[in-house]
């Protein structure tokens, strides 16, 4: 496949194009399957690469996957769950951050798990330090050896109370698939409560998991002794539903996203409209669109849910360098998710970025050296760049600047975007965006 876009900018993106389910729930719900006797059915699967990686994975442990892409309908048959070999988990090694969650299913099954070195956006140091302490807390032995990292649960993993440093998405899941196994009861206090962990929780629940999620960030489970398959239909891309519309914003657009769902969107419409964005909530879906006039800059802190998502802050803050006067935004959850910005001055953007925490309260990493606070001064023109993709969100963000700035930029290394945006290029075409693969 080819590597490369061309994108002549300049233009409004108007149209409607359609998200299906949400990348960080679908990879999660797919390993879950193996935790059930039965097999499972996901609907509303999106046809992108991690899907693929995951798959593959599932297939290397013995997991019977079938993919309709069209009607997005996943069955997974874990029958014959076995262990594979350390070589073939290695070939897919690079390529995504998914293995870590095979580990609490597969020590249940087979007593045994291995972790390759782990791939997935370079966007800060990425650690998996609370997912071995969690593991380590359950009863597993970790033993880090030069070609990765093996486990053995030498008897039945069993329920532990855990206290996270932070509420980390991963940590979190690794909790939620290893506890609704074990034996005993789980607390898991200082819990991430995202929207995609409560869809994965809904799905163990109808798997046969115990799992209440109190008030505070603590979720409770009980282990039972077997679960069972599942039928679920995912939730919808929370991310990919705000990229179009920071698209929209960028382009001075109006696009509207159907199967975007405002539960799930409430901080960022609130932002959105800050930012002098108008959308439209509709009963299948959203409409954003840029109102005419100049957008105005705001100060903006990326956070855990319910705050306004990290994976947010890249697509904003290329429509933010459109604003007239000074943004601030405070990365508070990765220390290293502004390298996109280099692209973006490139291409005319005036955008400054400081190791202080700018804008608001300190986050852990003041005083530690990193890169994590942006000073965005609007409105700029962008013109056109040749420009290579960074990680999956940057990558996008540097897609929409492209569409935005008049000319024909090259945009580099886009298959790393059919990560987490399906047939992201036909929907461009659709939104009337004149982009050629080169
Ligand atoms: N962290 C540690 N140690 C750990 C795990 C995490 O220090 O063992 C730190 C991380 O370095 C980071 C913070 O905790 O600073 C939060 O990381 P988290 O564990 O929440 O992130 P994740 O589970 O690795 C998922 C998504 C990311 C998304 C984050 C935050 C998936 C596959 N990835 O990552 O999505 O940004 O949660 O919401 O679900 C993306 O989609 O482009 C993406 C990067």
């Amino acid at each position: 496949m080819n590597d490369l876009l061309y994108v002549n900018g300049g233009n409004p993106l108007n149209g409607t194009i359609t998200v299906r389910g949400a990348k960080n729930f679908v990879s999660k719900s797919m390993v879950a399957s193996l935790l059930g006797e039965t097999p499972s059915v996901l609907r509303n699967v999106p046809q992108i690469r991690d899907v693929k990686v995951v798959s593959g994975l599932l297939d290397l442990h013995g997991v019977n996957v079938k993919y309709d892409t069209d009607a997005g309908i996943l069955d997974l048959d874990p029958s014959n769950v076995e262990s594979a070999h350390v070589a073939d988990i290695d070939a897919h090694a690079g390529s995504s951050r998914i293995p870590i969650l095979f580990c609490g299913p597969l020590l249940h099954r087979l007593g045994e798990a291995f972790i390759p070195d782990l791939g997935g956006c370079r966007i800060g140091d990425r650690p998996i330090d609370y997912h071995l302490d969690i593991l380590r807390q359950f009863g597993a032995v970790v033993d880090k050896r030069p070609n990765g990292i093996h486990l053995r649960a030498p008897r039945r993993l069993h329920g532990a109370k855990i206290s996270l440093p932070y509420p980390s998405v991963g940590a979190t899941e690794q909790t939620l698939l290893t506890a609704v196994r074990a034996d005993g009861i789980t607390e898991l206090s200082g819990a991430a409560i995202e929207p995609e962990i409560m869809d994965l929780i809904a799905v163990l629940q109808k798997m046969g998991a115990i799992i209440s999620v109190d008030t505070d960030r603590v979720i409770r489970i009980e282990g039972v002794d077997r679960l069972e398959g599942y039928t679920h239909t995912a939730l919808n891309d929370r991310i990919e539903t705000a990229s179009w519309a920071a698209a929209a914003l960028a382009t001075g657009g109006d696009i509207t996203v159907k199967g975007a769902t405002q539960p799930e969107m409430m901080t960022f419409l609130n932002t959105f409209r800050k930012v002098g964005g108008r959308f439209e909530v509709q009963d299948d879906g959203i409409r954003f669109w840029h109102a005419g006039g100049d957008l105005k800059s705001i100060v903006l802190e990326t956070d855990v849910h319910p705050g306004f998502m990290t994976d947010w802050q890249q697509p904003l803050v290329v429509a933010l360098t459109q604003a007239t006067g000074l943004s601030i935004v405070h990365e508070t959850v990765y220390e290293n998710r502004f390298g996109f910005t280099d692209a973006l001055r490139k291409m005319g953007a005036t955008i400054q970025v400081y190791k202080e925490c700018l804008g608001g309260r300190d986050c852990r990493f003041g005083q530690r050296n990193f890169h994590h606070s942006a000073v965005v001064s609007g409105p700029t023109p962008l013109t056109a760049a040749d420009i290579e993709v960074p990680d999956l969100r940057g990558g996008f963000s540097h897609l929409i600047a492209a569409l935005a700035a008049k000319g024909r930029s090259t945009v580099r290394g886009i298959g790393l975007i059919d990560r987490g945006y399906e047939n992201f290029q036909d929907k461009l075409e659709a939104l009337g965006a004149e982009v050629v693969r080169g």
